[in-house]
C-alpha cells in the first residue's frame, strides 16, 4: 500500500526561513514586509494578496508595496521623536527613495513632511496634496526655474551653495520672502559605500565650514531670505550611531555662530541615513533606537551650550520604505556552465534594480510560488539586459526552478523604482499597493508607446 506522507513544511531549508527569521517590529530590521506570510497554496502573500496572483493580474516584473509596513515605519519615527525629544520635532520623508503620488500621500497622511530634490519631486508632492509648508526643497544644483518653482510654491528651501544663494537673492526681496535652511558639510565620516557618503569634507554637497561665516554674514543682509535652520546629512545605509551623535554637537555649534550674525536659527535638520536589512547579516539599529540617540544627543549638545532646544528635523528615506516593498520577476531560461554555475534569467534586472551593478548590493531571493520547496540549487539570478554585470544575485539558494516560476526580491522599496531606467528599451514595471487583501495600482506599467513617446524621426530619415 502506498501511503501519502502528511505535508511537512520545510522551514529551515526553504524560502520560508526568511519569514521565520523576521522577528523585529522595526521594519528596517526585517527582510520582508510586516504582512508577509505563506498561504495554503504555498505562495508568498503580502498585504493579504497572493504574490503569484498579483503577477497574473498586473504582469511581471512587479513592485509590490505593503501599505502597513510603510505606515508603521512612519509611525515609529514620529512616536520615537515624540517620546525622546521634549522640544518640537518634525519627521520628513526623503522622497528620492521613492517619489510617486501614492507614497507621498501616505507619508503626508501619517503626518510627515516631504523632502524633495527636483522640480519633478516637488510637483509630485504638491499634486499628492502635501502643503508647501511641509515641503523642504534640497539638492546641490537647483536650477533657476526650480528655485523659482520652490519660491512660488512657498516651500522651505535648503540652500546648498553660493550659486543657489545668489539666485535666491535675485528671486526674492522686500516683497518676496523665502524661508531657507543652509546645508553645511559637517566633516563627519561614516562607514558605507563610497558613492553614498555625503558628510565628509571632500563632498559635493553643502557649504564648506571655511565658508560658513561669510555665508551667515551675506544671508543676514538679505531682506528676502528668512534663514531659520541648518541642515546636514552624513550618508546613507549607515549602521553606526556614532556619526549621528557627533552631528548634533557640530550643528549646535554652528547654530550658535549663526546667531552671532543675527540669524535666528530655530531648526536643526540632521538628515537621514539609517540603514536597513538586505541580508540576514545586516544588523541596523531599530528606528526607535536611532531616534533615541539622535534626540538624546541633540538635547545634551544644547544643554552643554546652554541654548534652548531647536525644532529637530530628520529626513529618512530608505528606512521608511525600503523593507515595505518586494520586486517579483518571472523566471525564463536557464543556462548551466558545467562545473561553474547555473544562471536563471528573469524578466527584469538592472533597469528596475540598478543597485547591484551600481553599489555591488547584495540581496536575497525567495521562490514565491513554492515557498516550502527545499533550497537544493545554487543559482545565479541574471537580469535580461545586455551586460554581463546585470546579475541580481550571485549564487542564490533556490529550489529547482522552472520557467514561469515567480521569484521575489525583498527590501526593494528604496532607490529601486526611483532609479529605474529604460535601458535596452525595457518598459519600467508597474507598482501595486497592497493592504487588507486589496491591491491598487499606484504606478502603471510602461507601454511600447511610452518608450517611443519622445522619439522624433526627422523627415530625411523617414522612408
Ligand atoms: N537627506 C539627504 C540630503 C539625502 O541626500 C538623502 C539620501 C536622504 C536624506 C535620505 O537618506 P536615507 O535615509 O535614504 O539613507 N541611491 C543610493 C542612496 C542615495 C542616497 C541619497 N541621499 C542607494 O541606492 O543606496
Amino acid at each position: 500500500m502506498v501511503s501519502t506522507l502528511p505535508h511537512i513544511p520545510q522551514i529551515a531549508d526553504s524560502s520560508r526561513r526568511y519569514l521565520e527569521a523576521d522577528g523585529s517590529a522595526s521594519p528596517n530590521q526585517r527582510l520582508l514586509p510586516l504582512s508577509a506570510q505563506v498561504n495554503q497554496h504555498d505562495h508568498l502573500e503580502i498585504g493579504g494578496c497572493d504574490v503569484w496572483e498579483l503577477t497574473q493580474e498586473f504582469g511581471s516584473p512587479l513592485y509590490i508595496l505593503d501599505e502597513v509596513t510603510l505606515r508603521t515605519a512612519c509611525q515609529q519615527y514620529c512616536q520615537a521623536f515624540e517620546q525622546y525629544y521634549s522640544g518640537e520635532s518634525l519627521v520628513m520623508y526623503a522622497s528620492k527613495a521613492w517619489n510617486c503620488l501614492a507614497v507621498c500621500a501616505i507619508a503626508n497622511q501619517e503626518g510627515l513632511a516631504i523632502d524633495v530634490v527636483s522640480g519633478g519631486e516637488l510637483l509630485t508632492a504638491l499634486r499628492a496634496g502635501v502643503s508647501p509648508n511641509n515641503i523642504y526643497f534640497h539638492g546641490n544644483n537647483k536650477s533657476y526655474s526650480e528655485l523659482k518653482q520652490g519660491v512660488d510654491a512657498g516651500c522651505r528651501i535648503v540652500v546648498d551653495n553660493w550659486h543657489e544663494l545668489k539666485t535666491l537673492t535675485e528671486l526674492t526681496g522686500a516683497e518676496t520672502l523665502v524661508t531657507i535652511l543652509l546645508r553645511l558639510t559637517p566633516g563627519i565620516e561614516c562607514h558605507t559605500h563610497e558613492y553614498i557618503k555625503t558628510g565628509h569634507i571632500d563632498s559635493k554637497f553643502g557649504f564648506d565650514p571655511d565658508q560658513l561665516e561669510d555665508v551667515f554674514a551675506h544671508v543676514a543682509q538679505q531682506p528676502g531670505l528668512n534663514c531659520v535652520g541648518l541642515h546636514a546629512h552624513i550618508g546613507s545605509q549607515i549602521f553606526e550611531l556614532q556619526p549621528h551623535r557627533d552631528l548634533s554637537g557640530v550643528l549646535v555649534q554652528w547654530m550658535e555662530k549663526a546667531k552671532q550674525y543675527g540669524l535666528p536659527i530655530s531648526e536643526l535638520d540632521v538628515g537621514g541615513g539609517l540603514g536597513i536589512r538586505y541580508t540576514e547579516t545586516d544588523d541596523p539599529p531599530s528606528i526607535s533606537d536611532w531616534a533615541r540617540v539622535v534626540c538624546e544627543h541633540m538635547v545634551s549638545a544644547c544643554q552643554a551650550a546652554d541654548v534652548p532646544l531647536p525644532r529637530l528635523i530628520c529626513e529618512p528615506g530608505r528606512s521608511l520604505i525600503g523593507s515595505a516593498c518586494i520586486t517579483v520577476y518571472t523566471v525564463g531560461g536557464q543556462k548551466t556552465v558545467p562545473g561553474i554555475r547555473t544562471y536563471a534569467a528573469v524578466d527584469g534586472g538592472m533597469s528596475d534594480n540598478p543597485r547591484p551593478i551600481t553599489y555591488q548590493s547584495i540581496y536575497r531571493v525567495l521562490a514565491a510560488n513554492k515557498m516550502s520547496a527545499p533550497l537544493s540549487e545554487t543559482v545565479t539570478l541574471a537580469g535580461k539586459h545586455c551586460e554581463s554585470g546585470d546579475v541580481i544575485i550571485h549564487d542564490a539558494q533556490l529550489p529547482i526552478l522552472e520557467s514561469g516560476d515567480i521569484v521575489a526580491i525583498p527590501a526593494t522599496g528604496a532607490y529601486n523604482y526611483s532609479m529605474a531606467s529604460n535601458y535596452n528599451r525595457v518598459p519600467r514595471p508597474a507598482a501595486v499597493l497592497v493592504h487588507d487583501s486589496q491591491a491598487s495600482l499606484i504606478v502603471e506599467r510602461e507601454t511600447d508607446i511610452d518608450l517611443m513617446r519622445y522619439d522624433r524621426l526627422p523627415g530625411h530619415l523617414n522612408g
